[in-house]
């Protein structure tokens, strides 16, 4: 039945393609009037989304080609960066025009579909070209070696009005069940994102600088979800509605050399975002945004990140952990040879509480702070609301170490705050080579700990008396903080 449909929708996206070369003008309208079945609302890990794109293993399901697009790719570029045995199926050739307002995304699906079914298949958007499309999930699985590869613009409709009704409004470009892909080029991922940050809704943003109710969901540009070994380069992501890019459900992710950018003071816009996913690297990145600007969720281990500048943001964040009792599992995070400057958080373990699981086996080596307000900061009384509730229980962080964390913090916040839970200790927190002054203004002299256990190699500025040498009476009474 999918499937059927799923044809069904891929001939009346040709055949819209089709009638856009002559009738551009009439394409939206069509549009409007389609619900294409890829634009399901958010995949869940319960609820998986149903796909248009390629299924590799049935070719007797193609179409047939229409005759104004070829049906075989065209010649690899001599000059491409990629492999040249892989076949470069150019979205120019299955009939995106590129111009910044034609409709793209059926060209865009076609090209997928093909070089799914290679190997080292290529969706080539070339340079010099602006290309818009609609929500769409690039589904695998496909053959090994996929690249999908931006060197001219990629971007979204223009805000909530021009998005199409039947969309997702929680994302936006979606690579689902893939394995060992790339997404790279010289481009860049304009995300249009302006008209969703100014939503009544957002902090702020309301008529007389308050908060509005009404809808709010903002797609995330680019969400990577249950997929693997992939490798995410070179690319320039920027005015993200929301998330920039998402990972969940993944494994084996490399990430090096993008640069993400919106400005200060839009709303929730993380720069790189992973839940659910383990191995991962993140290199040689530059990211400047409105909110976190690596944001660690439950389930994440062996995450190395080293050589990011982040600023204007909120920092990198480990958490928020444990909301509505969950049980929260982080591992083994490496924070190395990273600048964090103009940011309102640096290194932060944000914890609800009531949580079980741990967070455990963390390292912060060689940060340089630059006015940065809270630079050192584990919370593991996290809320939204102010109305959190003390429980007996909370996800335990353990195993902590921050090494040469130098430069300067806002004076509003002290620039250490260890604020642990009453019940559950923070335990095995390590500081050493820390020296921390103020950007401008007044040394603030009282670093605040609650409930913390470690030890200080070396002196700290500001000094620290308040960390707990040894381990508390009962650090674990029960095995709800194994993971
Ligand atoms: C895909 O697999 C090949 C062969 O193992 C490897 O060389 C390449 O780096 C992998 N690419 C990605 C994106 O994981
Ligand atoms: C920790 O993660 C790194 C990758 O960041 C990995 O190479 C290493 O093996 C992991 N260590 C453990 C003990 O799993
Ligand atoms: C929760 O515990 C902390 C630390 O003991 C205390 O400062 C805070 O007031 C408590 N909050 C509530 C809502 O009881
Ligand atoms: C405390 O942390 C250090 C540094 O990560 C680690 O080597 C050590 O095993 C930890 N000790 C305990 C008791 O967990």
């Amino acid at each position: 039945m999918e499937v059927i449909r799923g044809v069904l929708v891929i001939y009346l996206t040709i055949i819209t393609s089709v009638v856009n070369v002559e009738a551009r003008y009439h394409y939206h309208k069509k549009q409007k009037n389609k619900a294409p079945p890829n634009n399901s609302p958010a995949p869940t890990y319960a609820n998986p989304p149903q796909v248009v794109p390629s299924d590799p293993a049935s070719p007797s399901i193609s179409p047939p080609p229409p005759a104004s697009t070829p049906p075989v790719p065209s010649d690899p570029y001599p000059n491409d960066p990629v492999d040249s045995s892989g076949c470069v199926f150019d979205v120019t050739s299955f009939g995106a025009v590129g111009d910044g307002s034609a409709d793209d995304t059926a060209a865009f699906r076609e090209a997928w579909k093909a070089a799914c079914a290679v190997e080292s298949g290529v969706v080539l958007a070339p340079a010099n070209y602006c290309f818009k499309i609609t929500s769409t999930i690039f589904s695998g699985p496909c053959k090994p070696g996929l690249v999908f590869q931006v060197d001219g613009v990629l971007m979204p409709p223009d805000g909530p009005e021009e998005w199409p009704k039947a969309d997702s409004r929680k994302q936006w470009l979606v690579f689902y069940r893939l394995d060992n892909m790339s997404f790279t080029g010289s481009g860049t991922i304009e995300g249009n994102g302006e008209k969703w940050w100014d939503l009544p809704c957002k902090p702020h943003r309301g008529p007389d600088g308050s908060t509005m109710s009404g809808p709010c969901d903002s797609p995330a540009l680019i969400r990577f979800f249950m997929s693997s070994n992939l490798v995410v380069s070179g690319l320039c992501i920027q005015n993200s509605p929301q998330f920039h890019m998402k990972f969940d459900g993944c494994e084996g992710v490399f990430i090096d050399k993008l640069s993400i950018s919106s400005p200060k003071l839009s709303p929730n816009t993380d720069g790189i975002h992973i839940e659910g996913t383990k191995t991962v690297g993140i290199y040689n990145s530059l990211i400047a945004n409105g909110d976190d600007c690596i944001s660690i969720g439950p389930g994440c281990a062996d995450v190395d990140i080293e050589g990011v500048t982040c600023g204007p943001s909120h920092g990198i964040s480990i958490g928020s952990l444990g909301v509505h009792n969950s049980q929260a599992c982080v591992s083994n995070i490496t924070v190395r040879n990273v600048i964090i400057k103009e940011s309102d958080n640096g290194l932060r373990i944000k914890t609800w509480q009531g949580g079980t699981g741990s967070v455990t086996g963390i390292l912060f080596e060689n940060i340089q702070m630059e006015n940065v307000r809270n630079c050192i900061n584990v919370d593991q009384y996290y809320c939204l609301s102010k109305a959190c509730l003390n429980q007996t229980s909370a996800v335990y962080v353990n195993d902590i170490q921050y090494r040469t964390i130098k430069g300067t913090y806002d004076v509003r916040n002290t620039p250490i705050h260890f604020a642990c839970s009453d019940t559950v200790a923070c335990t095995n927190i390590t500081m050493s080579d820390v020296e921390l002054l103020p950007y401008e203004g007044e040394l603030v002299e009282d670093p605040f700990c609650w409930n913390a256990y470690g030890t200080q190699e070396t002196l700290t500025i500001p000094p620290i008396n308040c960390l707990q040498e040894g381990e508390p009476v009962s650090v674990k009474e029960s095995n709800k903080y194994d993971c």
